[in-house]
């Protein structure tokens, strides 16, 4: 069995990873933790990968979906012969339950199905399984470097240049290397970059606690702001792209991804700052017409009104807590896939890349 345990499985540094397989167990790094602390969870139940995925020990829409992939073998492994199938499905619908948003983790399990039927025994589905997992998680690295490929085409600035990016959508939130954070890796790579602005990304600071973290641990040159300070970073003429991922892009080329990149694609616009989304085609759900059909997931108030449990709000106030929001496709300049480039996304240049179903 492939080690994707394993810090560098190819000559390049793909960052921090954020799961362990170990063949009949999964560790996820806690991310709750970081940037103080670093611990790895064990999970042996599938069940106990759908908490972790729900309580954000790890997040982020390429890594949910392979985790969930990860848990569906761990659910096979404790399945007993009589009933192995149920077994697993209800386990499945677990883990579909975890959280609404990255379509990722319904494909990663759509993946799973497919392959669980095609498996008469147990012992048979066993193995199976545990291929698709380690394919789907090797998968989602080669796209990741697959996109840096795609997206420095685009960029084509001679000069170095400082980039703007929000949430967290590096090594810890994918099978490796990142997305938009892979982007930003092989800029630096390739002495392009001169710096990346990382917003804070409030309530839950993917970004501060994260990007910061992953980046300045892999000596990429970066600056933390509040969310608010981007329209004066973008004002200052520095910063030529902001670069995010995503964690579902409808078929028009609505991206929904964490909450603020809609402000920051308005800001982008207003300040003539090129706006490019980075995520595999794991992540684009053609059932969908547009951004207003994905369910947003609310999360707890608590994110807003706490911080590590100290109360920073009024006791009783009415909190609204969307965690995505929805950047609709005219605010884009560039949607970067493994699979190419849709520039100025449209309905037509994504059923280009992405035919339906
Ligand atoms: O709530 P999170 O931390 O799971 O949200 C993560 C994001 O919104 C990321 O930008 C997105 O999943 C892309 S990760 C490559």
């Amino acid at each position: 069995m492939s080690d994707l345990s394993a810090p560098n499985p190819v000559d390049r540094a793909l960052g921090t990873v954020a799961m362990r397989w170990h063949g009949d167990s999964l560790e996820l790094l806690d991310q709750r933790l970081l940037p103080v602390e670093e611990v790895w969870l064990p999970h042996t139940r599938a069940t106990e990968v759908a908490t972790s995925i729900r309580d954000m020990v790890v997040r982020g829409a390429p890594a949910i979906g392979i985790s969930a992939a990860y848990g569906v073998v761990l659910a096979a492994k404790r399945a007993t012969e009589n009933g192995w199938k149920q077994t697993i499905e209800a386990d499945m619908q677990v883990l579909a339950e975890s959280r609404p948003t990255a379509i990722n983790l319904f494909w990663a399990l759509d993946r799973m199905r497919v392959v669980l039927a095609t498996c008469d025994t147990r012992h048979q589905a066993l193995r199976r399984l545990a291929e698709a997992a380690i394919g789907i998680h090797k998968d989602d690295l080669a796209a990741n470097l697959a996109m840096a490929d795609h997206a420095l085409a685009v960029m084509d600035d001679r000069a170095p240049f400082s980039v703007l990016t929000h949430c967290n959508t590096g090594a810890l939130a994918t099978g490796g290397y990142g997305t938009a954070l892979g982007v930003i890796r092989r800029l630096h790579e390739e002495r392009m970059l001169k710096r990346v602005y990382a917003d804070e990304t409030r309530p839950w600071l993917q970004g501060s606690r994260l990007t910061a973290w992953e980046l300045a641990r892999d000596g990429i040159p970066v600056t933390l702001n509040a969310d608010g300070a981007a329209a004066v970073i973008l004002s200052q003429g520095d910063v030529k792209w902001v670069v995010v991922g995503a964690d579902r892009i409808t078929a028009n080329g609505d991206v929904a991804n964490k909450i603020g990149t809609y402000s920051l694609a308005v800001l982008a616009r207003h300040h003539n700052v090129r706006f490019m989304v980075v995520a595999p085609a794991s992540t684009v759900d053609m059932s969908l017409e547009s951004g207003q059909e994905i369910p947003i997931e609310q999360r707890d108030g608590r994110e807003i009104c706490e911080i590590k449990g100290v109360q920073i709000a009024p006791d009783g106030i009415d909190v609204f807590n969307p965690v995505f929001d929805v950047t609709p496709a005219s605010l884009i300049d560039a949607i970067v896939t493994e699979r190419g480039v849709i520039h100025d996304p449209d309905i037509t240049g994504m059923r280009a890349l992405f035919s339906k179903g």
